[in-house]
């Protein structure tokens, strides 16, 4: 037999700035096909990736909260197969509110960010992914419902749990999966979201998510890791 092994590929979805965007350029410096989506065009970010990995990186559109977006962009990519679907798209409260605090419409908009939309996204794109590849999404430490000693950024919390919570009901309702399931914890990063205070820069974190993420294949079911491949408690 001769030949190269495919080109593997990953679907990165928002991927237009901090993580995502980390993410898009780490798979694409080691040589993976990439399909990264933005929510609207713009001059930077994915399009100057694009220049920098033209085989490479391919851009899409989409908001993981409108399911019209979400029906369009399946209909574009159908039949193709992505060794890797990721969800990386998510959003902080707007302040640091209690629960008694928040409007219901930014309870909404955070839960609908981080829970239902990333669900909608895995529901919509997990049939595209092979029996060797992964399903990860972006939650977060402050998602450990067993860790929450210190409180603070309540409807952030419960809208990471919500999304844990989803992705294990998700991975039991599909028993027997070979694929990969992972919920990713990438440490408190220097990003819009993470903010100037945080402890890591994104080159501290994104490589070693990948890292992470590539050391759990062909390993079946659901993981919570953090960015070093660590178990999380749930
Ligand atoms: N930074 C941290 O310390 C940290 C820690 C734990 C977990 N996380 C998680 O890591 C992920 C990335 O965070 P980040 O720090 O890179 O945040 P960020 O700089 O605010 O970037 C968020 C990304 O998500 C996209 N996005 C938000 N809502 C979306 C939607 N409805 N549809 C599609 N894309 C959407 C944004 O697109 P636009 O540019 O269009 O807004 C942007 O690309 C999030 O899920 C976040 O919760 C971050």
């Amino acid at each position: 037999m001769s030949g190269h092994p495919p080109t593997p590929t990953a679907l990165i979805i928002g991927a237009s700035r901090g993580l995502g965007l980390a993410l898009a350029a780490e798979y694409a410096k080691r040589g993976w096909q990439v399909t990264a989506t933005q929510r609207a065009p713009s001059a930077s970010g994915l399009p100057a990736l694009a220049k920098q990995w033209p085989k490479l990186l391919k851009i899409e559109t989409v908001d993981v909260t409108e399911p019209l977006q979400i029906a369009e962009l399946k209909s574009r990519l159908i039949g193709r197969r992505f060794d890797l679907l990721f969800v990386n798209a998510g959003v902080a409260n707007r302040r640091d509110e209690t629960i008694g605090e928040v409007s219901t419409e930014e309870f909404f908009r955070v839960m609908h960010s981080n829970a239902l939309g990333p669900m909608r996204v895995v529901e919509a794109f997990a049939e595209l992914v092979p029996a060797t590849g992964t399903i990860g999404i972006m939650s977060s430490g402050l998602a450990s419902i067993a860790n929450n000693d210190s409180g603070g950024m309540e409807v952030y919390r419960a809208s990471k749990a919500a999304l844990n919570t989803l992705m294990r009901s998700f991975s039991a309702r599909h028993p027997g999966d070979p694929r990969s399931l992972l919920l990713i914890a990438p440490g408190w990063v220097r990003t819009d979201m993470g903010g100037p205070e945080a402890t890591l820069g994104v080159d501290d974190s994104i490589p070693r998510v990948v890292d992470t993420i590539l050391a759990q294949t062909g390993k079946a079911g659901l993981q919570f890791l953090d960015y070093l491949g660590q178990p999380v408690r749930w």
